[in-house]
């Protein structure tokens, strides 16, 4: 699964994913990749790979901040500022959008693949 996380600077990109984490039960530090790019979390299952885009000059720094594990099926991508390397990234499963509103944030969500609409579905019905 691919997710494209969406917001102006402060938008609340990786407040989102330090949330999911949580919910995951990941109790450790959550940094922001700002500088790293890429950050790793093992799941018995799953590898959850946090990036941040926003800081990479050259599209190519991508092939080195995890490129190559993306679309093996045990990664879940979630990336901040992927607009900074459109083109080389994977398609979006789904795009969050945020936007601040008051002391608060709105947020849209989008299925952009079938297996993206599938997981909304999902998460809709336990709501
Ligand atoms: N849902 C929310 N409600 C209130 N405050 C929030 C919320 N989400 C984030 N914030 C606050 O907004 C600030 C910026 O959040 P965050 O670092 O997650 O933004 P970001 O979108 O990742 O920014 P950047 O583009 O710089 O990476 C933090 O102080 C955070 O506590
Ligand atoms: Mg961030």
């Amino acid at each position: 699964m691919t997710f494209h996380l969406e917001g102006d600077l402060g938008a609340g990109k990786t407040t989102l994913v330090r949330g999911l984490l949580r919910a995951l039960g990941y109790a450790g530090r959550v940094k922001s990749p700002t500088y790293t790019l890429t950050e790793i979390y093992e799941f018995p299952s799953f590898q959850l790979y946090h990036f941040d885009l926003y800081r990479m000059h050259d599209p190519r720094e991508w092939l080195d901040a995890g490129f190559r594990e993306v679309n093996d099926g045990s990664v879940v991508s979630v990336i901040e500022w992927p607009q900074k390397a459109a083109g080389w990234l994977p398609a979006p499963d789904v795009t969050i959008r945020l936007r601040i509103a008051d002391d608060g944030r709105d947020v849209e969500c989008e299925a952009a693949s079938p297996r993206g609409a599938r997981y909304l579905e999902a998460c809709c019905a336990d709501c």
